[in-house]
């Protein structure tokens, strides 16, 4: 509280959004969502139609068209509700087998939201010139190796089915419904087909349509939530849609939402929640641990998972959406999408593994690029580190208590009156020194930019921003909107408009040609992006009106959910091209979409200092992970509270295996960095983030790994056993890539043991004890007792683990340390493989081949040894390979070897090695194991060569 005082104390205590009040009643359920009531009483009229309800929409056979040179076919659509007005579908067969399904109001009165898959997408994607569409009688399909994709035209049903086996299903239950816009005034009754029970007599279309859509127009053209009122200009515009998963009972994803990784029901008799699961960004003070309530991001993609097979989908829609998720029977899943507005685009991701569903994902939608090395280290954040000499003191004592840590973080109190870039210079006179100071032991700085701009001519940045006319428009059309934040009357930078993309990049520059510089920052000093849902404290739902205006004229409430990925987008490419050559950027975002990844990390917002958030925290990270959000991590700590030592401990632990590692806590706690602690927490803390360190080659070598195939860096069981049914709901322990590292956090106060799962008939040996543990092909707990200090970390045997050993104060001053290697021999005692990739850390370069990328190959050799090799996966001769020339091999570990070596030779030399052979008893039941210790095998890291274990 330092600099802040007590005015500042009260400030925040205004300006925090319902600091102190329950916060469920800032944000709707879906019964306060005029949209989200009428998608859900469509459902209900549906089931209690039961076998009479059928989907009013069909295609219309004549219409279809079929393209000659590319898998497309376009048709016609009709709702019976409403004959008069057309709607068209095109349904694409991707090269990589994806199919893509739109739909659109034709000739409407307005135009549909389009553009939501236009902001995610990595790249247009290629349709397949092979794939043939037929059009029957009934319906028009294409077949294409095991699969078939089947558009059935009365009613409009579109099928993914593999080996004839339906896989996804849109408008299965006939819950399509595309709200077309209409003038104010009630429509002309109209004669129409009916559907259903009605469908023998000819009804009045009102009747017809009481009977789909409910007799009502609820919410159509303006809804009130507490003191707001949206005007809806357009009227209503939403969508539903049912997507179908036969033949797959679990459903993952559309994150974030604070809640288990396989996600429970919202509807039916097995029902866990009420609500639907809302994709909303919002800035939700205080969160649930458990609750479908929105969260900070949105990514509409789900995974739906059988023993057979994973299949996903990515629904392209960038409004509001809630989404009901019900399993009628353990084998299959049903969901339904109720959007505020936006056409259908939906993607169906075939699959068959969870590894085809990821790459077809990052085709899509890319992946997250290799991050700089030093993000991987240790983050140190609090609200606030005061002043210049507050970052200097902090800094000095983790070096005295000899703690790594990478990043130092400035949060909002750094710059003056919050105008973020600019200095508050009374506490920070030094900014350039101070990161000096920083970076001479080879760490960085991150800085808050918030999106919210001071509203004042004597901050440039708003007035360049206003002299632009980028900034968002209120409803009117005309002029700034302008809100509350943390720096008071504010506006918000139109990041739909082009014409802020070059402006906002160039801000980031030291020295800029025209304008204000950012000169007393230096190239240490990366960014965080908070707030930028966007909150507002005085809108409605703590954010932006849904009838403001963005560019296009397109409403806010069309882009809502898009909005932050923008501003992350633009500042990660402002960071990235401020210096010559380019560097790898680091921007965490608190607000994210579909294909965020590409710009950077994330973490869980605001958290609570509770073994609950511990808990969720980790799950999070998980779901985050599986939609592409891989550089994920939690607050940690808890953001709100004082946690007592025991949690901060486990936190820690916690924290050692998320992608994205960041204490961080609310301005109103105590100070908590880990030298402040007493014996024997300090140490264990000390010890915690030395283990991190020592993985960093893991971590990165995971992320090298995550960046090419877009699998995410923690993978639950469903994703390493998709065949394990038991495996499927497992949420509290996970894979780093494809490491062989099993880890199972602790989150729970004062437990003395706890149990792992291991779901095949393999050996695991744990990673401090060394001690054995077996699984089995059914799968088997084993139990381990804890103390506060035990991590249950694994190897799974047949993996090799490359680490580095020597604390130090930074991970760029680990650079030329020399590596260990734990060699875990896989159950028949003779085989293991693993990966190294390593390369400068923060450059470019590695995309044209300058790294190294080593594979580690452990097999028999002769009757009973083993051969260990290092070979080489890398362009040979590059800048990095020499710059690493010296670096060693400095310890071998080969655990699993049954019997005691008679020598340890390198193929080539004479002199054998010196060892150490032990044995290690099992964890719990089960054979005891050999561990060969080789002390300095003398071998370079850049080299290939063979060790050969005699026995
Ligand atoms: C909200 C963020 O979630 C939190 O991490 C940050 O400390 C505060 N804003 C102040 O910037």
């Amino acid at each position: 509280m330092r600099s802040v005082g007590l005015f500042g104390a009260l400030f925040f205590a205004l300006l925090a959004p319902d600091a102190f009040s329950v916060k469920t009643n800032d944000f709707k359920t879906c019964s306060q969502s005029g949209f989200c009531r009428r998608g859900r009483a469509l459902s209900a009229r549906a089931k209690d139609a039961a076998s009479s309800w059928k989907s009013p929409y069909s295609v219309d056979a004549s219409s279809v068209s079929i393209s000659p040179s590319e898998a497309v076919v376009t048709a016609a659509v009709k709702s019976s509700l409403y004959p008069e007005i057309k709607f068209e579908l095109e349904v694409r067969v991707h090269e990589d087998g994806v199919v893509r399904v739109r739909m659109d109001e034709k000739d409407g009165l307005r135009k549909r939201y389009d553009e939501a898959a236009s902001w995610a997408l990595v790249a247009e994607p290629v349709i397949s010139k092979d794939v043939q569409w037929t059009a029957g009688k009934k319906d028009v399909r294409a077949v294409y190796g095991d699969l078939s994709i089947v558009v059935a035209y009365d009613p409009l049903r579109v099928t993914l089915l593999r080996k004839g086996r339906e896989q996804v299903v849109l408008n299965g239950q006939g819950l399509l419904h595309m709200e077309h816009f209409r003038a104010k005034e009630s429509l002309p009754e109209v004669q129409a087909d009916g559907a259903g029970e009605e469908a023998q007599v000819p009804i009045k279309a009102e009747k017809l349509r009481a009977w789909f859509e409910g007799e009502e127009e609820d919410a159509f053209w303006d809804e009130k939530f507490n003191s707001w009122t949206d005007s809806k200009p357009k009227g209503p515009e939403s969508l539903s849609l049912d997507i179908t998963f036969p033949n797959h009972g679990t459903v993952y994803g559309i994150p974030q939402h604070a809640t288990r990784l396989a996600l429970p029901s919202t509807t039916g008799d097995d029902a866990t929640f009420s609500d639907p699961y809302r994709l909303y960004n919002a800035d939700v003070f205080e969160y649930l641990a458990s609750s479908t309530m929105s969260l900070y991001g949105s990514i509409p993609v789900m995974h739906a998972h059988s023993a057979d097979s994973t299949v996903a989908i990515f629904n392209a829609v960038a409004s509001e959406t809630w989404i009901d998720v019900h399993h009628p029977t353990s084998k299959s899943s049903h969901s339904h999408w109720i959007s505020e507005s936006g056409i259908m685009d939906v993607f169906i991701l075939p699959g068959p593994t969870p590894e085809d569903v990821f790459a077809q994902y990052a085709r899509l939608t890319g992946s997250t690029p290799l991050p700089a090395h030093w993000s991987l280290g240790y983050h140190q954040c609090r609200w606030n580190y005061v002043s210049t000499d507050d970052v200097r003191t902090v800094q000095k004592r983790f070096d005295e208590e000899d703690m790594p840590v990478d990043v130092f973080w400035l949060d909002i109190e750094y710059a003056e009156e919050h105008k973020y870039f600019i200095w508050e210079e009374k506490t920070f006179p030094d900014p350039v020194e101070m990161t000096n100071d920083v970076a001479a032991v080879g760490r960085k700085m991150v800085v808050i930019i918030d999106p919210h701009l001071k509203r004042t001519s004597n901050y440039p940045v708003y007035q360049e921003a206003s002299d632009l006319e980028i900034l968002v428009k209120p409803k009117s059309g005309e002029g700034e909107y302008e809100g509350w934040c943390w720096s008071g009357s504010s506006s918000w930078i139109d990041m739909f408009n082009p014409g802020s993309w070059e402006w906002w990049k160039s801000v980031f520059k030291f020295q800029r040609e025209n304008g204000w510089s950012w000169t007393n920052s230096t190239d240490a000093v990366h960014i965080w992006n908070d707030m930028n849902e966007p909150s507002v404290f005085n809108g409605p739902e703590i954010t932006m009106p849904k009838d403001n205006i963005h560019f296009g004229g397109w409403e806010h409430r069309d882009v809502h959910n898009i909005n932050g990925m923008l501003f992350h987008n633009l500042t990660s490419q402002g960071v990235a091209e401020r210096t010559t050559p380019h560097k790898r950027p680091f921007v965490l975002t608190r607000s994210f979409y579909a294909g965020s990844q590409r710009f950077g990390a994330m973490w869980t917002g605001d958290n609570l200092g509770t073994w609950d958030h511990m808990t969720v925290g980790v799950q999070m990270v998980l779901a985050n992970g599986i939609a592409g959000m891989t550089f994920a991590g939690s607050d940690v700590g808890g953001f709100f509270g004082n946690p007592d030592t025991d949690m901060l401990v486990r936190w820690y632990q916690v924290g050692i295996f998320s992608p994205f590692f960041r204490a961080h806590a609310h301005i109103d706690t105590k100070r908590r960095e880990p030298f402040l602690l007493d014996e024997p927490y300090k140490g264990m803390i000390k010890d915690i983030l030395r283990i991190r360190y020592s993985m960093l080659p893991v971590w990165y070598t995971a992320f090298w790994e995550s960046s090419r195939t877009g699998i995410p860096v923690l993978r639950p069981h469903y994703v390493m056993f998709p065949k394990d049914t038991a495996g499927f709901e497992i949420d509290d322990q996970f894979f780093i890539a494809s490491s062989g590292l099993l880890v199972k956090p602790v989150t729970e106060k004062d437990i003395t043991e706890t149990t792992v799962y291991l779901a095949e008939d393999q050996v695991y040996y744990n990673y401090f004890t060394e001690a054995p543990s077996y699984g089995s092909s059914k799968g088997k707990r084993i139990t381990v007792p804890l103390e506060l200090s035990t991590i249950p970390l694994y190897i799974r045997g047949g993996s090799v683990v490359p680490t580095r050993e020597r604390p130090r104060r930074s991970s760029p001053l680990m650079a030329h340390d020399p590596f260990t290697l734990r060699v875990a021999l896989d159950k028949t005692g003779f085989s293991a493989k693993g990966d190294l990739y390593l390369d400068d850390g923060e450059g470019l370069t590695y995309q044209t081949g300058d790294y190294v990328w080593r594979k580690f190959v452990a097999e028999k050799n002769g009757k009973k040894g083993v051969r260990l090799a290092s070979r080489n996966l890398s362009p040979a001769g590059g800048e990095y390979e020499k710059s690493i020339k010296d670096v060693r091999v400095e310890k071998v570990t080969i655990l699993g070897l049954a019997n005691q070596p008679k020598e340890v030779k390198v193929v080539g030399r004479d002199e054998p090695l010196a060892w150490t052979y032990k044995t290690v008893a099992a964890g719990d039941k089960g054979k005891a194991v050999g561990v060969l210790v080789i002390k300095d095998p003398a071998v370079l890291i850049t080299q290939d060569w063979e060790i050969v274990i005699d026995v």
